[in-house]
Parts: C-alpha cells; structure tokens; sequence
C-alpha cells in the first residue's frame, strides 16, 4: 500500500506528538502539502493558538514566511489536547516530537508517554501505522526503550507497527535551511518501515538519504553534532591557550581553506542539540576513556563561563550588563544556553548582573538566571562591562545612542558581531580577538 497516495486521499491523517519547534514544523510542512494533520500537545494554550490559526511560536514567522491561518481554515492543521483522537484508524503516521532532555541529560519519561498512547491504537492489518521519531535519541535508545517498550505493549515493530528514526537538521533562524530543503537522514527497522518512511517522508522533504538501519540513523544525529561541539571547543581552547592573540582572525582565514569551516571562541555552545550531542554518545559508552576527546570538549565547553568571569573580575569590572538569553539571534530558545552558567559564575564572583532580552518577560529572565532586568539601551549607562551574548534584530539601534549611553564601560564583549560595523572605541572586543578574556 502506497502510504503517500493515502494520505493525499485526505481520508488518512498525520498525527504529531508535542508541537514544539520541530512537531509544529512538521504539521505546517505536510499541511501545506495538503495532508490532514493533527497535532498534540499538554500545553493547552499552544493547542488554543494552532486551533485559532496564530502561531504559537511568534519567533517561527519570519522562518515559515507564511501566515498558518489558511491551514487551519481548510481544516488541514489542527490541534488537540485529548491524545485519544489521535489513536484511531485513520491516523497512519505518528512523528514523535517531544523534548529529549531535561537539565542537560537525556530523558526518556515524555518519549515513553507518547509511546504509550500510540500503544493503544486500533489499527488496520492491511495499512499498519508507522511511528517516525523525529526527536534526537541518544545512540542505542531505539534497542534499548523503544523496542522493548512497544514489545511489552504487544507491537511488535515491522509486523503491527513500523518505525523509522528520522533526526531534524531545521536551522530555525534561516528561512531556507527547512523540512523541504535540508539534507534529511533516516533509517528503518525492517523493508515495509523503510519503504513506508519514504513514502511520508518524500511528500515534504526533497533530499532524503536512507540509512542502512534505525541504528544508524540513529547514531548520525549525536554524531555530527559531536563533531561541531568539538569544532566550536577547540576555538576556544586556541583563544584560552593565546589570550593576547586574535584568534578569532586566525579563524575567520583558517576557514577560507576549501575543507575547513568558520568557527570563533566564544561562551560555549549552547541550544538542544550540540552541547548534548558529546553527552548522548558517552551515556552509551561503558569506557569513556576511549572518547577522551568529547569528554574533554564536555569540560572545556563547561568552563568557558567561569574562565570569562575569572577574566572580568580580574580586570576590576563591578557592574555587568548582559544583553540576550537566548542561545542564538532572534529566536526565543533558552534552552542549555551558556548565558545561563555565564550569570551563575558572575554572581559567584560578587559582581552585579543584569540581563535584557527583548523576547522574554521580566519574570521569565528572573526565573532563568534570577538577575533582574534593565532598561535597553538607557540603561547601559550603568555598565562597566557589557556582554552581548547573541545578535537580535531589537540590538541595532544608531550609534549615536549607544556612544551616549556606553560613556562608562571599559569592557564591551561582543560574542556575534552585532555592533562591529560600528566601530565602537578600543574596549570593543569581538569574543576571541586579543584582549577579550
Ligand atoms: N529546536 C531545534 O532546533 C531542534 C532541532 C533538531 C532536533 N530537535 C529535537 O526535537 C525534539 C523536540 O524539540 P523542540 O525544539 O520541538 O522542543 P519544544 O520544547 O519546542 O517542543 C516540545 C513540545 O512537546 C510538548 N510535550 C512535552 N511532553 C509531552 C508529552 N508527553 N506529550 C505531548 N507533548 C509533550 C511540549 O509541551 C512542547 O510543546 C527534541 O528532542 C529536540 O532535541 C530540536
């Protein structure tokens, strides 16, 4: 049975787990292709907004570049928080999407939950549903949970449930960099699950690359991520190892060889996916000895924020204004974000912190990294050091304005090069150039 053809009948339906970055993605994406798609989610208030055609994500509008209104009316895109609407017949695809992690460690409780009700589907012998998990899995957890877990509820995967482990790549700040475009990997556990999972899976993505098996598939998430938290490391390493050197120059024409890519020191990688990446592939390794090399990127990445603090407090700076939480521009995601040990290790030190980001709430910046918030941009009169961690769009005022308000802080360290073209006095410094740290 050709799952595509059935889903375009419009009598089969999608059913996403957890509407989040990649669960609501993935609804936007396959509806727009004109398959009915319905999402889950605890959080009622996202269920409200999908329902009501406002996108629960504000900062994902300039990412999908369309308005989900029309979805929603033509009753492709929905929304439910009753999960048993989604465990009958009709629903022949289940995408996984819920979160991973908690605290910086692989968790499994949400994975298993939604397991679960998946379990208790009635489904038709002729088309069984396919369970595609587009959630990062740490190597070996298909064999380990997954499959154990569906066994235990009587499904056994290939005969009455198909699966394929199908990780995302979206880079949600580039428009282009999407569901449609992205190289996409996945792999399968037995034919039927393979052909099944490139009968969905090509309905939306055009470049889809088959992997041998679910193992695989499988693996390749936590790796390539591995291999750019190890890339962003050594960046820093380099700029700790020459303090008085411009490493980030050194980098910037390092990457102009044809084999090597841009990296610059920095507070650390931060965000889902990479400073977990290292992690998820040691907790399925018994000697981790034998991968020194994630083991020590784990720690030299961890310790950026107390090597920058150490820095600043020694420099006789008091009064530290932070501009962004979020671990990457024009995007609210706080997520594992190195700002979040860069305050804790500033108040260790007794400095005075304060953090704006025009994207979260007084509250929510509290709640992060209990600093209170200020005034942007009068209020940087108050600094004697600024940290400007990420480049949202609401940082590029006139500099004019900055010059009146920057008059008293000797130190301004600029992590994305949100006010280079400024060309802001010699207390400038982009992260990694001679004298930041
Ligand atoms: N955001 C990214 O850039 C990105 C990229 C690649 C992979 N991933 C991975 O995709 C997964 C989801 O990430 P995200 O960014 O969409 O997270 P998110 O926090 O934006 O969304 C997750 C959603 O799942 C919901 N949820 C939690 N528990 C649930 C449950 N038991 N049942 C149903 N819904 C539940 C949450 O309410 C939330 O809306 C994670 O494994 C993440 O590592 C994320």
């Amino acid at each position: 049975m050709n799952y595509q053809k059935l889903l375009k009948s419009k009598k089969f339906k999608i059913a996403v787990w957890g509407t989040g970055y990649i669960g609501l993605s993935t609804m936007v994406y396959f509806a727009k292709k004109k398959v009915k798609c319905v999402g889950y989610d605890i959080n009622k208030d996202k269920i409200n907004k999908i329902n009501s055609g406002v996108l629960p994500l504000a900062d994902l509008e300039n990412w999908f570049g369309f308005d989900i209104k029309k979805l929603v009316k033509s009753n492709f895109l929905k929304a439910t928080s009753n999960y048993k609407n989604l465990i009958t017949e009709d629903f022949l695809v289940h995408f996984i999407a819920i979160p991973t992690e908690k605290d910086g460690k692989p968790y499994y409780k949400p994975l298993l939950n939604v397991l679960n009700n998946i379990s208790k589907i009635n489904y038709n012998p002729k088309n069984p549903p396919i369970i595609i998990v587009e959630s990062t899995l740490a190597p070996k957890v298909s064999d380990k949970k997954i499959i154990p877990f569906l066994k235990k509820k009587k499904k056994i995967v290939g005969k009455n449930i198909l699966l394929s482990i199908a990780p995302r790549r979206d880079w949600f700040i580039e428009g282009g960099k999407n569901l449609e475009n992205l190289d996409r990997v996945y792999g399968s556990t037995d034919r039927q699950s393979t052909k099944v999972a490139k009968d969905v899976l090509s309905i939306v993505c055009k470049k889809l690359h088959v992997a041998s098996s679910y193992r695989v598939s499988e693996m390749v998430k936590s790796v390539e991520n591995a291999y750019r938290h190890m890339d962003i490391t050594l960046a820093n390493q380099l700029s700790l190892a020459f303090p008085k050197d411009n490493i980030r120059e050194v980098l910037k024409l390092v990457g102009t060889k044809w084999n090597v890519e841009t990296f610059h020191p920095g507070i650390g990688a931060g965000g889902y996916c990479i400073p977990l990446s290292s992690r998820y592939i040691l907790s399925q390794v018994k000697n981790i000895n034998k991968l020194s090399l994630l083991r020590e990127t784990i720690k030299t990445d961890d310790g950026m924020s107390k090597s920058i603090a150490n820095s600043i407090a020694s420099k006789g700076l008091k009064k530290i204004g932070i501009l962004g939480l979020s671990y990457k521009g024009d995007l609210k995601v706080s997520v594992l974000s190195k700002v979040i040990p860069l305050v804790k290790s500033l108040l260790k030190k007794k400095l005075k912190v304060r953090l704006f980001d025009p994207y979260f709430t007084k509250k929510e910046i509290y709640k992060a990294v209990k600093v209170k918030t200020f005034n942007f941009p009068k209020d940087l009169q108050n600094f004697d050091c600024l940290i400007i961690t990420v480049e949202h769009r609401q940082f590029n005022i006139s500099k004019k304005i900055l010059e009146k308000y920057l008059k008293n802080c000797r130190l301004i360290i600029d992590h994305d090069g949100a006010w280079k073209k400024y060309n802001l006095k010699n207390n400038y410094h982009l992260s990694g150039d001679n004298g930041w740290i």
